[in-house]
């Protein structure tokens, strides 16, 4: 079993798409772990796109990612941070197939619906960020093994 953390962007909740975001991912077969709802502060989006400081987009990200109120999530199963990655396309708008989150439902470099951790390393740093280990969710699904084996 596999954890990822999932950052629904400021434009997913003006747009009232986190219902349909999240109904995709549980679909699927992954499990909601954890959950937070609210304007986060400057430092904590500078910390989670700190290897980005450098990038000229560093401050447009960090204001836009603050601006709102924004959906953290962390998801659980078998190969969670792959799976969640094909589910969510690619960054540029151009690649991002359809069928995906950002395929079916942007046409915005930047408003661009949907964060995903792209590796495992980046996986544990996130998860580590967002949520303290005790408010993540240890629960048995109905029918999990169906999903799972
Ligand atoms: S890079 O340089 O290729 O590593 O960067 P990239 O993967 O394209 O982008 C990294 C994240 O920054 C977001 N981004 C922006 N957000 C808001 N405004 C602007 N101008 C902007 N440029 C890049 C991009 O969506 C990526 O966000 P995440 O949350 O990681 O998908």
């Amino acid at each position: 079993m596999e954890r990822t953390l999932i950052i629904l962007k400021p434009d997913a909740v003006q747009r009232r798409a986190m219902g349909e975001i999240i109904s995709r991912f549980e679909k699927k077969g992954l499990k909601v772990v954890g959950m937070k709802f609210k304007v986060f502060p400057d430092e904590t989006l500078e910390e989670h796109y700190a290897e980005h400081k450098e990038k000229p987009f560093f401050r447009d990200v960090v204001g836009f990612m603050t601006s709102g109120p924004i959906c953290v999530l962390a998801l659980e199963g078998n190969n969670a941070i792959k799976v969640s990655r094909m589910m969510i396309g690619k960054t540029k708008v151009l690649e991002a197939e359809p069928g995906t989150i950002r395929g079916d439902l942007s046409m915005s470099g930047q408003c661009n619906l949907i964060h995903g951790s792209d590796s495992p390393e980046s996986a544990a740093r996130e998860l580590d960020l967002w949520f303290d280990p005790n408010e993540l969710v240890e629960y048995e699904m109905a029918g999990e093994k169906w999903l799972a084996e």
